[in-house]
């Protein structure tokens, strides 16, 4: 099905060559998207802070080209050819194709760099998918396009979800709704929107520190784990669950209770691995060390009364979320209690974001 919203109807202007420079960041989902359906569409609708830190920086450089019947362009990662990322993104630009025509009248040179390492185990693809479509829209706008900021970042959203779902919710922020809701006006699954309605002072600035535990490539991608709940039997109980969690979400948000939050983030977390579980194949995605963290946040909460709380997603590492107000208690805590199961003793502070950003166009 084709979104005409996103076709443009006419480019005016002729630009031969030139360059664009665009930010997005990674984001944390708290109700989570596990299950799609057609092309890129989540089987519920999911929510998420968007971060700050954790970042991709893409520079797109355009040629035009006489050859306009193919896709021509080369990856750059940290500044060395990437052969290994153009399959993705060649099938991101057939999927994208429709709603970006000029695509196939330039030749790119796509330049990308993340602020946290690659070999992290953080997924790069939700905020490179960012940076990449808020490049593509800004050349729109070059061409003559004239979107104004809020077409533009629903345009950019909507690319980058086809690239890869999450990405959806990696250009606005701090909080980011994707995937269609009765509760929630104006959501869509074609595209992330920032959350519409009032959030308690609790949860501004929130805090999310990622704890490092497994940092080698994905023990299944996440193509493969949408595609497993496709034969799970409690995938339409999972969908259910997860639109319920949210729309709990919604008086949570307003009221500030953050041991509700604690509840619903928690439980996402742990019924996402529960239906990789119980998938066939099945997985088991965390490691020893993230139900050691795991007990030990919950032993912190029981011991001191702490807001603190996890979220995962699918793999070991470990999200540590907390308010602002208890940044300096638990990042102790981290450090002489949790870095220890740590690859490395590794881990990354970060917080809420405002989303992506054109650096230069
Ligand atoms: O964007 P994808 O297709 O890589 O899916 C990511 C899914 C989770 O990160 C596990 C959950 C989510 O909602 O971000």
């Amino acid at each position: 099905m084709m979104h005409s919203e996103f076709i443009p109807k006419y480019l005016p202007k002729t630009v031969n060559s030139g360059s664009v420079v665009c930010q997005a960041p990674s984001n944390i989902a708290l109700v989570k998207y596990w299950g799609k359906y057609g092309e890129q569409l989540p089987q519920n609708a999911s929510v998420s802070f968007t971060l700050s830190e954790c970042r991709t920086e893409t520079t797109l450089y355009f040629e035009k080209t006489t050859e306009d019947s193919t896709f021509n362009f080369e990856v750059y990662l940290d500044g060395k050819r990437e052969t290994g990322f153009e399959p993705k993104i060649r099938k991101f630009f057939e999927r994208i194709y429709s709603y970006v025509p000029f695509l196939k009248m330039y030749q790119f040179k796509i330049e990308t760099k993340n602020t946290f390492p690659h070999s992290s185990g953080i997924a790069s693809s939700a905020s490179g998918m960012g940076a990449l479509s808020m490049c593509l829209v800004a050349i729109e706008n070059k061409l003559g396009a004239n979107y104004d900021t809020h077409f533009s970042n629903k345009k950019a959203s909507f690319l980058a979800r086809l690239g890869s779902g999450s990405a959806a919710r990696s250009i606005e922020g701090p909080l980011v709704v994707w995937g269609e809701h009765p509760q929630l006006e104006g959501s869509s699954n074609l595209f992330g929107m920032k959350y519409p309605y009032t959030v308690h002072e609790n949860f501004k600035d929130y805090q999310d520190s990622i704890l490092l535990v497994d940092k080698g490539e994905k023990q299944v991608s996440s193509t493969v784990g949408h595609d497993l709940m496709n034969g799970n039997p409690y995938a339409e109980a999972r969908f259910k669950t997860a639109n319920g969690n949210l729309e709990k979400l919604i008086s949570v948000f307003e009221s500030g209770d953050i041991s509700a939050f604690i509840n619903i983030v928690e439980s996402e977390a742990l019924q996402l691995h529960g239906m990789m579980m119980a998938s066939e194949p099945y997985f088991i995605l965390m490691k020893p060390n993230t139900l050691e963290i795991i007990n030990r946040i919950w032993q912190l909460r029981n011991d001191t009364g702490s807001k603190v709380c996890f979220t995962l997603d699918a793999g070991a590492n470990v999200h540590v979320l907390y308010p602002i107000s208890e940044k300096e208690v638990v990042q102790q805590f981290i450090e002489t209690q949790l870095s220890p199961f740590c690859k490395n003793g590794e881990y990354i502070h970060d917080g809420c974001g405002l989303g992506a950003t054109i650096v230069n166009s």
